[in-house]
């Protein structure tokens, strides 16, 4: 069954509506603000631990959780962070949410940065979100002058949003480059430990949550934990943003029950794979960085993060890369390749010369032009760069390549053969 439209959170996600305070407000939003902020910081952090919540940036940690490793005194400032770089090739979704309803996050990051002490939060914007940067500093703005955020405003908890605008760097989207990039400096991540909950912005108790993770917080407190967590499946509770880009009749950014079959949410919501889904070769399940999942598995397959995670591959950011049987799946993952060495920053040897030699090697046998051994040596570089670099882009680089090598050895060599039979044949 699809979700119900009366347990939908973005209600205007394809911006039919207003997004101004106006807009925003019919929808429910700002509604009863001031008495969840009344029950204290602790009520708010043990109700979205109910909702079993796990952070939409990707990794999947509990936000709850996460939100109580926040010093609860301590001399410094504490810091909230909200993440809207949104690079990872086929993630689309936080943009949706700034652009058509702002107030949504900006409502929830008043509320998270009550629950964590935080009087500061800094949205931090992908370089070449432009227009979402003006609807959202609107809505900023709007806030601002209806006293629902600032300095003495109506729910009695000062608090200051600000806008900074990354310079389009990949990079700048994991948590401690992120930091530093909105500390001024080069964008290059930190090692961990210590983690930002300890020492983050400014040296100061941070948390950095995506864009969604925090504009789900006001429904939650609105209709209670428990309802987000009778949603979805056990420990893969709620509503997800999902977006379905590549090979279906119609692309697009939907709201649907984390666990929804990955068939289901294509044939309803896109149309189907372009040309049936007999024809439908492989997905790639959360953003470029997941391991694809060939046809036959996706049969079966829910979309949640430990389904995924039994199939080698992962959830992500449910963004969903279709690819039909007319993709030629090798050069896809070297085209990948490429963008992972374009971005890697360079600080760890395994990342910065391994993304660069993955993407050579998948190049060539994309073309054929590679000895079958190379395949295992490939697999095996991969696991050296995977867990030995300080962040996870390495990871993010290595798997596709390991999800390629798994799933579509066959082809590699399958090309290995027919490049070295044309080429006897032209040297007979
Ligand atoms: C290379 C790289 C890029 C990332 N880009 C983003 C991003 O654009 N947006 C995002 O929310 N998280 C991104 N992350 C994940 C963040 O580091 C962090 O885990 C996330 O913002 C935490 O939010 P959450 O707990 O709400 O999911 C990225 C991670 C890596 C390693
Ligand atoms: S893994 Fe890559 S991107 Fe991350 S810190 Fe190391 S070199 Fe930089």
């Amino acid at each position: 069954m699809l979700l119900e439209d009366k347990d939908r959170i973005f209600t205007n996600i394809y911006g039919f509506h207003d997004s101004g305070l106006k807009g925003a407000r019919a929808r429910g939003s700002w509604d009863g603000t001031k008495f969840f902020i009344d029950k204290g910081h602790d009520w708010i952090i043990s109700e979205v631990k109910t909702s079993g919540l796990r952070g939409r940036g990707g990794a999947g940690f509990p936000t709850g959780l996460k939100w109580s490793f926040m010093p609860k005194a301590d001399a410094r400032p504490s810091y909230l962070v909200i993440n809207a770089d949104e690079s990872e090739p086929g993630s689309c979704k936080d943009r949706e949410i700034m652009r058509n309803d702002p107030h949504l996050l900006i409502e929830g990051a008043l509320l998270a940065g009550f629950a964590m002490r935080a009087h500061t939060s800094y949205i931090y914007i992908r370089g070449e979100f432009i227009r979402e940067r003006e609807r959202l500093q609107r809505a900023i703005d709007e806030a601002y002058e209806a006293k629902l955020i600032g300095k003495n405003n109506v729910h009695g908890w000062d608090f200051d949003l600000y806008i900074s605008h990354g310079a389009g760097a990949y990079i700048c989207g994991e948590e401690t480059a992120l930091l530093e990039s909105l500390e001024g400096k080069k964008g290059q991540p930190r090692l961990k430990p210590p983690f930002p909950a300890n020492v983050g912005l400014y040296g100061a108790p941070t948390t950095i949550n995506n864009v969604e993770s925090i504009a789900v917080v006001p429904d939650i407190l609105r209709r209670g934990g428990h309802w987000f967590a009778a949603l979805g499946l056990p420990n893969n509770t709620g509503t997800k943003l999902f977006q379905i880009s590549g090979h279906v009749n119609r692309p697009c950014v939907v709201e649907e029950e984390m666990g929804i079959p990955v068939r289901q949410l294509i044939d309803e919501h896109c149309g189907g794979v372009r040309g049936g889904w007999n024809n439908l070769l492989a997905i790639i399940p959360g953003g470029s960085s997941m391991p694809l999942i060939p046809a036959d598995l996706c049969e079966t397959l829910t979309m949640d993060f430990d389904s995924l995670t039994k199939l080698k591959s992962g959830l992500g950011t449910a963004a969903i890369i279709v690819l039909d049987k007319s993709a030629d799946v090798v050069k896809a993952i070297a085209r990948i390749a490429y963008f992972y060495k374009h971005e890697s920053c360079g600080q760890c040897t395994p990342c910065r010369e391994g993304t660069g030699w993955m993407w050579r090697v998948l190049e060539r046998m994309s073309r054929g032009e590679a000895e079958k051994s190379e395949i295992d040596k490939l697999f095996d570089v991969s696991k050296q760069i995977e867990g030995h670099t300080i962040c996870a882009l390495g990871d993010a680089a290595a798997w596709p390549v390991q999800g390629l090598i798994r799933h579509f050895r066959p082809e590699i060599e399958a090309r290995i053969d027919a490049y070295k039979a044309a080429h006897k044949e032209a040297a007979e």
